[in-house]
Order: C-alpha cells, then sequence, then structure tokens
C-alpha cells in the first residue's frame, strides 16, 4: 500500500527552509557558514551539528516494497543527465515515463518527441519552478527520478516518498549532514525506497573487481581510492543555451564552499567492495584542500584579467583529498579535482592482503605470489573474463549499445527497474545514499578547521554490524 501525505505543501516549504534545503543554492543552509562543530575536550574529532535520527522509526535496511507491474515514472530536470534519463529509461521493459518536468519548456518538449518517437505514449508536461511537489502528489507515479541541481535532490526526494513515492536522485543525494538525516527518517518512516543514482557502481571494471574482492581475490582489502578528476572549467563559465549548467549551479556552488562537493562516483564502487553500511562503516575523515588557482587562471584567460569572472572569489580548493578510516580498521582517500589541466580519473584503486587493482590510467592488477609486477595482458583478459560479473555479462552488450558512459549508465537503470519489478531490494539504499554524501559537508568541516578530524554518523542505527555486504546480484 502506498501511503499518502499527512503534510501540507506550506508545511513543507517551511520544513525545508527550516533545515538546509531547496530554494536557491544560497539557502543550503550552515554548510556556507564558518561550520566548526562541537570540539570535544579530550578528542580532537569534531561532531557534525545538526538534525538527527528520529526514533521508533523500522529500518529501511534490506527494505523490499511491493513489486511493481510497471514502474510509472516523472524524470524531474530533463538537462543534460535527464535528457539522457529520458533516452535510457524508454528502453527499459516495464517502464511507463508520465510525467517530464523542467523549467526550461523546449527540454520538456524534445523529451516528449523521444518518447512519442520511440512510440511511447507523450507524458504530462510541468515547467514551474515547485511543479516538482504537484508531480509527487500525482496518483500515477511510482518513482520521482530526479536530476535538477544539487540543491533540489533532498527536498524533492522527501516530498515524493511523504507522497508515497519511491525517490531516485542524482548525486550527490544529499549537502549536508541535516539533509543526510532527513533522507535517512523519511525513507524509514515512509518505508520507501531512496536510492542515490551512484552510476559508477556498475562501470564494467567495477564490477569485475567487486565480484573478485566478494571471492577473495584482493584477500582483505585494507585500503581504497576512488576520485572525481574532470576538467569542468570550460563547462563551468557556459550558458545554458551553449551546453552549460543551469544558472551555473556547479560554478556557484565553488565560490561558496571548500571541501569535496561530488564525493561519490569514486566513493560509492569502492564502499560496496568494502562492505561500507554492511559489515564495517565509516568511522571518521580528516580533509584537506589545495588554494584555490585553477579557475581564477582559466577566467582571466578566457575572458581577461579584469573581467569579473577573473575577479571573483572562489573558495573551492583546486584539490582536496580526504582521507577516511573505517571502523574497522581500513582506509579509503578520495579526491576532488575539477579545475586542473588532467586527464579524467576516478582511481578505482583497491589494495588487500593479497593483492591490488586500480582502473586509471590503464586498468591493472597485482596478485600474489609476484605482486611486484601488473598481471601481463594475456593473465589480466583471462582474470577479468573468468570474474566478469554477471551483470555486464547479461545486459553489458545491450548497455554499450544504449550507451550512458559507456554504458554504465543503462546497467544502473536496468537493474533498479528490475528491482522495482521483482519486489527486492536495491543495490543502493538510503543508508549508502547518506553516508557517501555526508562526505560534502564532514569534508568541508575538517578543511575549514585545519584538517581535523571529523565522525561520520552511524546512519544505520547499528543495523551495519548485521547487514551483509551486497553481493554479486545478477536479473536472472
Ligand atoms: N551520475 C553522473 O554521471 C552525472 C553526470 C552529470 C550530472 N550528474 C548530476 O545530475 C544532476 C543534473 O546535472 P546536469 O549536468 O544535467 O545539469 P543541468 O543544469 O544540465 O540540468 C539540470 C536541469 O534541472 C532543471 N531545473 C532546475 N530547477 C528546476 C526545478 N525547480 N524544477 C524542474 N527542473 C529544474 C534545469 O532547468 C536544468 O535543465 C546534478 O545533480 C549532477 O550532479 C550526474
Amino acid at each position: 500500500m502506498k501511503k499518502k501525505s499527512n503534510h501540507s505543501r506550506r508545511d513543507f516549504l517551511k520544513l525545508a527552509a527550516l533545515g538546509s534545503a531547496a530554494l536557491g543554492l544560497g539557502s543550503v543552509g550552515s554548510i556556507f557558514a564558518a561550520d566548526s562543530g562541537n570540539i570535544s575536550g579530550n578528542t580532537p574529532t569534531i561532531l557534525p551539528a545538526g538534525q538527527s535520527r528520529i526514533t521508533g522509526n523500522k529500518s529501511a535496511m534490506g527494505l523490499a516494497c511491493e513489486p511493481l507491474k510497471t514502474v510509472r515514472i516523472a524524470i524531474i530536470g530533463i538537462g543534460m543527465r535527464g535528457s539522457e534519463a529520458v533516452r535510457r529509461l524508454l528502453q527499459i521493459e516495464g517502464v511507463q515515463i508520465n510525467v517530464l518536468c523542467d523549467l526550461i519548456p523546449d527540454f520538456v518538449k524534445e523529451g516528449n518527441k523521444v518518447l512519442v518517437e520511440a512510440g511511447h505514449k507523450a507524458a504530462a508536461e510541468y515547467t514551474g519552478v515547485d511543479d516538482w511537489m504537484k508531480i509527487c502528489e500525482r496518483d500515477d507515479i511510482d518513482l520521482v527520478y530526479n536530476c535538477t541541481p544539487w540543491d533540489l535532490h533532498t527536498p524533492i526526494a522527501v516530498y515524493a516518498m511523504k507522497n508515497g513515492k519511491h525517490a531516485a536522485i542524482e548525486v550527490p543525494a544529499a549537502l549536508t549532514i541535516d539533509e543526510c538525516w532527513q533522507l535517512v527518517n523519511t525513507a524509514e518512516e515512509t518505508q520507501r525506497h531512496c536510492m542515490m543514482l551512484e552510476n559508477c557502481c556498475y562501470d564494467f571494471f567495477e564490477l569485475a573487481t567487486l565480484n573478485m574482492a566478494r571471492k577473495g581475490v584482493f584477500g582483505e582489502i585494507m585500503h581504497a581510492e576512488g576520485a572525481y578528476i574532470h576538467d569542468l572549467r570550460e563547462w563551468k563559465f557556459l550558458e545554458q543555451k551553449d551546453g552549460g549548467y543551469y544558472n551555473h549551479w556547479r560554478l556557484e556552488f565553488s565560490k561558496k564552499y571548500n571541501g569535496n562537493p561530488y564525493p561519490t562516483h569514486g566513493l560509492g564502487p569502492v564502499a560496496q567492495i568494502m562492505g561500507i553500511n554492511r559489515g564495517d562503516r565509516f568511522d571518521y575523515l580528516t580533509s584537506m584542500s589545495t588554494k584555490q588557482a585553477g579557475i581564477s587562471l582559466y577566467a582571466a584567460e578566457k575572458f581577461g584579467v579584469g573581467s569579473p569572472e577573473a575577479n571573483q572569489s572562489y573558495l573551492l580548493g583546486d584539490m582536496n583529498t580526504t582521507l577516511i578510516r573505517t571502523v574497522n580498521g581500513k582506509t579509503l582517500m578520495i579526491q576532488h579535482d575539477t579545475t586542473s589541466p588532467r586527464p579524467y580519473d576516478r582511481l578505482h584503486l583497491i589494495s588487500g592482503t593479497k593483492g591490488m587493482a586500480r582502473k586509471y590510467p590503464k586498468q591493472a592488477i597485482a596478485l600474489e605470489p609476484n605482486a611486484h609486477q601488473f598481471l601481463k595482458t594475456e593473465e589480466f583478459d583471462a582474470l577479468m573474463a573468468e570474474y566478469e560479473h554477471p551483470l555486464a555479462r547479461q545486459i553489458g552488450e545491450k548497455a554499450r549499445l544504449v550507451g550512458g558512459h559507456g554504458g554504465m549508465d543503462f546497467i544502473m537503470d536496468y537493474r533498479l527497474i528490475y528491482c522495482l519489478r521483482n519486489g527486492l531490494p536495491l543495490d543502493q539504499d538510503v543508508y549508502d545514499a547518506a553516508a557517501w554524501s555526508s562526505i560534502v559537508h564532514l569534508s568541508q568541516m575538517s578543511v575549514s578547521n585545519k584538517s581535523q578530524s571529523v565522525e561520520v554518523p552511524d546512519f544505520t542505527n547499528g543495523a551495519w554490524q548485521k547487514a551483509e555486504p551486497w553481493p554479486v546480484v545478477s536479473i536472472d
């Protein structure tokens, strides 16, 4: 049974404004303020301030909901990412896209053109700034698929769940600890799914290394590294009509924030491999940023030394490095850099007691008894064939044809719809969304406190101790 909301729209907007939400980047709560947290006397650990668990709710760990014969979807935000989602989702059996929403009417019309040309019924069109509320209240939607800018991720997901819908949110799911708790509390209260769309978990090498890790190829995984190193300088300044972001949302964020604003592409896959929230959990982190230089230099070269773009102050350091320690004594190193001239890199390095793997700049694996050397090409290829993940084997070929970052986006969507149609728990749940996204706020707190360590909340309320690591799933 789907639950109806007890909250009026007006109540909800009030709540959102009180927390950290949604009405523009300027109102993303405390994250832009000097956030010193509470520094305790005996330990250097800063405890994140803010909202926490609402007690008495049922856990959402392993949540399975009623199977849906057809998954009726509303897509909100039809920009770069959302327009691709329309194209991918309509190729999955059992999907019906009932609503398309964006502030730009042409984007919505273009989305509908794609639907109709593929033989689907045209979706209802919405273009108002708060129309996502009306959409969440409709009774012909099962899943709200949210591809809006960062500040709208949590407000829309929370409102969707409160109106009985499942929520799928682009990355990161939340910007503040307060928003992380809003997601967890709402998913527990409503027993609705809340999945962050971390597509990198479904890339072919990531899936293969997960399979190897589960079968013990690397021994006990002690350390992992992930990153989002992607030169976005040009995109940050482009106008939306020329293919840039809506209202330069990414650039605007970098004016007011320093830390890792986009941690999950590198973090998600290695967190799953290491059983984070399932057998282990993040304990604390420390984070350090370089000074900012890249975006100012780029702006001076592109717009002139005296231009407003070059003279604007940008807070986001070029490179942020965050170190996380887990309760079981493992470490993760996560980096973010979108303003240096470097090739694209997510690192994806896994280091265990029997060997290691890394993805960039070239996929490579080294194993005992000769881990001083990487495996030769034939040995590497044989290992990759042996440990090809079932999802890659089952839908990899179609995924490569449909595309979306080489196919991983399609595997993610396919598996999400498969789980919803079969009433299965999702591969990434609300606790993953919260723990992985919490790095946005916690890294900022550490950076603004000379890299002091910051505790990561246990969003699972202890359920991580009994939960099994994400298994090697399939769609059979
Ligand atoms: N997983 C990935 O690989 C990946 C890749 C790119 C972007 N993303 C994420 O996807 C999201 C969107 O990124 P993008 O590159 O498509 O940005 P974008 O600016 O191109 O698209 C965002 C769209 O949201 C619309 N929008 C803004 N406010 C709205 C509102 N109130 N109601 C309805 N629509 C609204 C804008 O008009 C715009 O078209 C971001 O969160 C980003 O981090 C993820």
